[in-house]
């Protein structure tokens, strides 16, 4: 985590701050010039990096093999389409610590020189994980596994510092089903606080890389699994443990398929305060239309940083049996590809204005909590400002906490009695006898991706 001189959390997103502040400048001086008329296509990027990059600074990278790096059919496609890698195996704990502090970074340093002397953004893939643990480490426990572990996070963070922009600092610790529980390892049995004491470790090896909770299946909202990640966040975001990102892997592969509420998934951790990045995409026989609504849903969540797909070429996939990536095994481009550099393309960046209703954006809390529960419902959007509404339930008389995105501000509000914060972003609302639904009207001030989140629901 990014802190500031006073030891606070700094925003995690200034590095993205900064090349945006570049992109605005550059529109700027167009628009200062006033007499250039771009047509419509002018800006269309033909690349799926160089289009991302275009909206607020946003990336679109590919898992690397560090054996594939000799392939020029290979290299050729990563080079031109995208700026941001991960590497696939070369940076997990077995290929990183063979033997106990024998510390072996070969094949990670040749992807990331690869990488970095491209302009390619790089994700440390993964540091803590009971998965592709080297034999020395499945066979311990205990204090001494907490011990390894810890000093595996250290060295190899440290290794990297400077050089990886975000971290998977714990991948996959929840179990999958409707247990919400975590799942059962060597590292979960060293007691249930080893996933915060990585972080920490992480973070003071290398204060200025991005730290991420990072695992699949958390796709869908109404998961059991999802809930539980989302708590976990919530609690580490309440008590300052040091986390700035949620990875969802996203592998609509092996019988999972893409969620209708994935939007809602997004933007929900990301009202906690933390990007969200997608981190392992792949669709069964690449659907277009999976692809594009993938696409569209990060681009329509602000804190929605980029898009990395598990593989180059169907032929390099984990899962090339269901040839769910972006090119052909002859390096060709799928109709997927055109589908995702098309919606990126159309996409909105931050400041630009939607023509079409967002669906879905507005966060609601999970249940529980205040005695009432909430569901937001996107409402007319139009060039400046946009409606919502919220139906309580559960209580008849209940006050609800509502909270826009500075510089939006609420200007109108229907159907209960309302006050307002100073500055118009929060809105504390209490039934009136019209009814369980309310609405307010958010004037956008520059914000066309913001969406409201409610912060409580009080019963009473
Ligand atoms: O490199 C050896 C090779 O020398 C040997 O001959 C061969 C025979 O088994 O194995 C090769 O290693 C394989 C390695 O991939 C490189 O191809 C491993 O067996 C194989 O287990 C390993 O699979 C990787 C898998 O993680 C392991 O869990 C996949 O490549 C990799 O795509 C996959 O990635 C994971 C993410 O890290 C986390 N999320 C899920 C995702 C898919 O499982």
């Amino acid at each position: 985590m990014i802190r500031n001189s006073t030891g606070g959390a700094r925003d995690p997103r200034t590095r993205f701050r900064t090349r945006f502040a570049l992109v605005v400048g550059a529109v700027g001086i167009l628009a200062t010039v006033g007499a250039v008329v771009l047509p419509s296509t002018a800006s269309a990027a033909s690349t799926l990096g160089a289009s991302a990059a275009e909206r607020g600074g946003r990336y679109f990278g590919t898992a690397v093999a560090a054996s594939r790096l000799g392939d020029s059919a290979y290299t050729t496609i990563l080079n031109r389409e995208f700026n941001q890698v991960t590497p696939e195996n070369e940076m997990k704990i077995d290929a990183t610590e063979p033997q106990q502090g024998q510390f072996s970074y070969g094949n990670a340093d040749r992807i990331v020189q690869h990488a970095r002397s491209r302009g390619m953004q790089v994700r440390g893939h993964t540091l803590a994980w009971h998965s592709q643990q080297p034999g020395w480490m499945q066979n311990m426990s205990g204090s001494a596994l907490r011990s390894a572990m810890l000093n595996h996070v250290t060295q190899v963070a440290t290794h990297f510092r400077g050089q990886v922009a975000w971290w998977d600092v714990v991948n996959e610790a929840f179990a999958d089903g409707s247990s919400g529980a975590r799942r059962d390892s060597n590292l979960q049995r060293t007691g249930n606080d080893w996933i915060e004491a990585a972080f920490r470790a992480a973070d003071a090896a290398d204060p200025n890389a991005q730290l991420c909770y990072n695992d699949y299946n958390i796709d869908n909202w109404s998961d059991a699994k999802t809930q539980a990640v989302y708590r976990m966040v919530q609690d580490f975001r309440s008590r300052g443990v040091p986390i700035d990102c949620v990875g969802l892997q996203s592998h609509f592969t092996g019988g999972s398929n893409y969620p209708s509420n994935y939007r809602t998934t997004l933007s929900s951790f990301a009202a906690l305060g933390v990007d969200v990045h997608i981190t392992e995409l792949d669709i069964r026989n690449a659907p277009s239309d999976a692809y594009r609504n993938v696409t569209n849903d990060c681009l329509a969540v602000s804190r929605c940083r980029g898009i990395t797909v598990w593989g180059i070429r169907d032929s390099d996939s984990w899962r090339s049996g269901e040839s769910p990536l972006l090119f052909n095994g002859s390096g060709q481009k799928k109709a997927a590809y055109d589908a995702v550099l098309t919606a990126l393309n159309n996409g909105n960046p931050p400041g630009g204005n939607p023509t079409t209703p967002p669906g879905g954006n507005p966060t609601t809390p999970p249940p529980g909590g205040g005695g009432c529960t909430t569901s937001v419902t996107a409402g007319t959007v139009w060039g400046d400002r946009y409606n919502t509404s919220v139906t309580v339930s559960g209580a008849s008389s209940w006050t609800v906490v509502v909270a826009v995105t500075s510089p939006q501000s609420i200007s109108t509000t229907w159907s209960g009695s309302a006050s307002l914060s100073s500055n118009n972003t929060v809105l504390t609302m209490r039934s009136n006898g019209s009814g369980n639904t309310f609405g307010f009207t958010t004037m956008m001030n520059g914000n066309s991706s913001a969406r409201p989140q409610v912060r409580s629901c009080t019963a009473g």
